[in-house]
């Protein structure tokens, strides 16, 4: 549409306005640009709504078959890629409005009686948000299989889990990818609430205050699928909190893909490399020849700063307007459309990169020598020894330093070295702390012992298969 010569012509607002005061300002105020991508919803408004003046009276039997089979060319124009699209026509309603007065007569001026834009394009957001729910739910699910299956395939291998960046405990690998399966499935039960509120039409409030015809709003929105209607025309026309809400809980999916992508930019990288990004997920640099980066983690957690900018923007534009309906609502769609693209790529693209992941347990395991992470589990020991705990997480952190000083391993000190330290201490005590046993000895619920991850991928199996 951009640098297109507009000519306003004969046109929808020509009753009231000059010509040539629409010809000044349309190419500022179209939405047609981006909107089109509402042709599908707003030709099912279209035709539930002819088919309701239809049932009610207000149009013949003859007017409404016509204007369904122009609203079917229409659809078929869309989908050939041969709909003639007019940027002075505004937006995508009088586009298709008057593409079907163009293929029907003048019948096609009856189908917006009862109805204005603005119920026309909050049904329409309606429509397309709940169907964007659905879809980035199967985004969502897609990385959780991939996240499943590599937690099945490194079911028993052993890696440090952190705080604060540094060593804290080992666990199962299992059980760290497991996480972001859990995050996930909030993040698609979330989105399912967010379609229940989305499913709901707004179609009979017509410009914001209800219409003197004698429509029928519920029989619109069960030929079209949708749970309701609104209790009030002029909530109807101004709510877009369903838009708010999608964005709000993508921009909470993509802290959990960020965080994940950068888990994988640090695991990549030399230092830590737990795993290898397969080469059709990486890409080289054009001066270093041996660089393989993690790009696709990378753009992950990048990607995550447009869908909250989104998010502020719609809380912007929403905030402080007055009722009911004003343009500034229009201002919702790329934001809406951009967050969803967004969301689907990144979920998609992590699937992929977490599917063809190669782990490599050897440095996992490794990364645990000497690390001191079993330190807690030598302290839990001591208390069964009866050494109250602030006693003895004294006593090991004197052992840590003792070991880090003198450059020994704990199992490497003598019993009288040990002794020396705290009566209790003795070789069993200090042998709780290798990996394996302290990750066997945490069998309290949601840990990582192997028996709770066996629980929870049967768990995570289960709620994959829900939703086959
Ligand atoms: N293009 C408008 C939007 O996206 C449609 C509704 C316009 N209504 C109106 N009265 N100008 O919000």
């Amino acid at each position: 549409m951009e640098g297109t010569d507009v000519d306003d012509g004969a046109h929808i607002h020509a009753g009231r306005l000059g010509a040539a005061g629409g010809r000044a300002a349309t190419r500022f105020t179209a939405s047609i640009g981006f909107d089109q991508r509402l042709f599908r919803q707003d030709i099912a408004g279209s035709r539930a709504h002819a088919r309701m003046l239809g049932r009610v009276g207000l149009l013949a039997e003859g007017e409404v078959a016509a204007l369904l089979g122009g609203l079917d060319r229409v659809e078929a124009e869309f989908a050939a890629g041969t709909f003639p699209i007019r940027p002075e026509d505004e937006d995508i309603h009088l586009n298709i409005e008057r593409r079907l007065a163009e293929l029907v007569g003048p019948v096609a001026g009856k189908l917006h009686t009862a109805r204005s834009r603005n119920d026309q394009v909050a049904l329409d957001m309606h429509l397309w948000v709940k169907a964007a729910c659905a879809d980035v739910r199967r985004g969502a699910r897609a990385l959780q299989g991939a996240l499943l299956q590599q937690a099945e395939a490194a079911a028993d291998v052993l890696a440090p889990a952190y705080t604060h960046l540094q060593h804290a405990q080992p666990i199962l690998f299992a059980h760290h990818l497991l996480a972001y399966f859990f995050m996930l499935e909030r993040d698609r039960a979330r989105l399912a609430d967010c379609a229940r509120r989305a499913d709901v039409s707004p179609l009979g409030a017509a410009a914001l205050a209800g219409t003197t015809h004698p429509v029928d709003p519920a029989s619109v929105a069960a030929e079209l699928g949708l749970g309701g209607t609104y209790a009030n025309s002029m909530d109807a026309v101004s709510d877009r909190d369903f838009v708010i809400e999608l964005v709000a809980a993508l921009s909470i999916l993509m802290v959990h893909t960020s965080r994940l992508g950068e888990e994988l930019v640090l695991w990549s990288s030399r230092e830590f490399g737990f795993v290898e990004p397969d080469d059709a997920f990486a890409t080289g640099s054009s001066i270093m020849p041996q660089k393989k980066n993690p790009d696709v983690a990378e753009l992950a957690r990048g990607k995550s700063g447009r869908v909250f900018g989104h998010l502020m923007g719609l809380l912007a534009v929403m905030k402080g307007l007055p009722l009911a309906y004003h343009s500034d609502m229009q201002e919702d769609k790329e934001a809406c459309f951009d967050a969803v693209d967004t969301a689907l790529a990144v979920t998609y693209a992590l699937a992929g990169m977490v599917t063809t992941l190669r782990l490599r347990p050897g440095r996992m395991e490794a990364a645990l020598a000497g690390d001191f992470s079993g330190a807690t589990d030598v302290a839990d020991a001591l208390v069964r020894r009866g050494v109250p705990f602030r006693e003895a997480h004294a006593v090991v952190g004197a052992l840590v330093r003792l070991c880090v000083e003198s450059g020994r391993e704990p199992e490497q000190l003598p019993p009288g070295e040990l002794a020396a330290l705290h009566p209790t201490l003795d070789a069993d005590v200090v042998a709780v702390m290798a990996p394996r046993a302290v990750v066997a000895a945490r069998r309290s619920p949601g840990g990582t012992a192997p028996e709770r991850v066996a629980e929870e991928l049967g768990l995570a199996r289960r709620l994959l298969a829900a939703e086959g």
